[in-house]
């Protein structure tokens, strides 16, 4: 008897992924740097799907100066790919939002009252630029909050401006930022600083959500390979995440 319960605990744990629905994946095809084609968006759809996911609300980026997506491109990429999937018989949900980058372009649709693709209700995916720090995202998440919008901010775990000055985290969620960690940034794929930072928000449970950020093959096969070692449990097996978007 013992060996038998012995061996469902350990294939109960392996088989552990954190959510079944993801909030933030690169999927549609051909619209910004994540799958570029149809085929590719496929492979990368079995792939969640031999991970547990039943659907995702995918989020191609917005972002000014590279990816000037909006309703219309990220809505035929939708219909493309559903198109497909209807086609193989492939039982998943993919619905579209976007990943928000809180740049000057983000501001002028705000300003002009464009509607926002939202995750659910009134909630968006935003991002900040890698490579400068804002310098008051008070001012990001009061001008969102007055349009009538609540932000999740994407992966505040890879801002490496933020790496020597962990209370930023507890700052942004007080300004009213809901915080989501990439998977994959827990392995150490980001590198040891953004590993760091996920465990301290995870530790001082600043984090609402996680997500793929799936963009590609490689995140995939990082994905499957960490689930298999069960890499994620201890961090994130306490709770259920994303389940209010299911
Ligand atoms: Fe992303």
């Amino acid at each position: 008897m013992f060996s038998i319960f012995k061996k469902n605990k350990e294939s109960e744990t392996v088989n552990y992924f954190p959510f079944t629905t993801d909030i933030h994946s690169h999927i549609l095809p051909g619209i910004d740097d994540g799958s570029p084609d149809v085929a590719t968006s496929i492979m990368l759809i079995k792939g969640l799907m031999s991970l547990g996911v039943k659907n995702s609300i995918a989020t191609p980026h917005i972002i000014g100066d590279l990816y000037r997506n909006n309703p219309e491109t990220i809505n035929n990429a939708l219909q493309i790919l559903k198109q497909e999937l209807k086609i193989q018989q492939i039982d998943f949900e993919v619905r579209a939002a976007a990943e928000y980058m809180l740049d000057s372009y983000f501001f002028e649709l705000i300003n002009s009252d464009q509607k926002l693709l939202t995750l659910k209700d009134n909630i968006i995916l935003t991002e900040f630029s890698y490579a400068s720090m804002p310098d008051d995202p008070g001012k990001f998440s009061f001008a969102i909050q007055m349009a009538g919008y609540s932000p999740i901010l994407a992966h505040p775990e890879r801002y490496p401006y933020y790496y020597d000055n962990y209370k930023m985290y507890h700052r942004l969620a007080d300004l009213g930022f809901m915080l989501q960690l990439n998977l994959l940034s827990l392995t150490g794929y980001y590198g040891k600083e953004a590993a760091k930072a996920a465990d301290y928000m995870l530790k001082n449970e600043l984090v609402s959500f996680v997500g793929s950020d799936m963009h590609h093959e490689r995140h995939l096969a990082m994905l499957s390979e960490s689930r298999s070692k069960a890499s994620f449990n201890k961090f994130l097996s306490h709770r259920n995440w994303n389940d209010f978007l299911e």
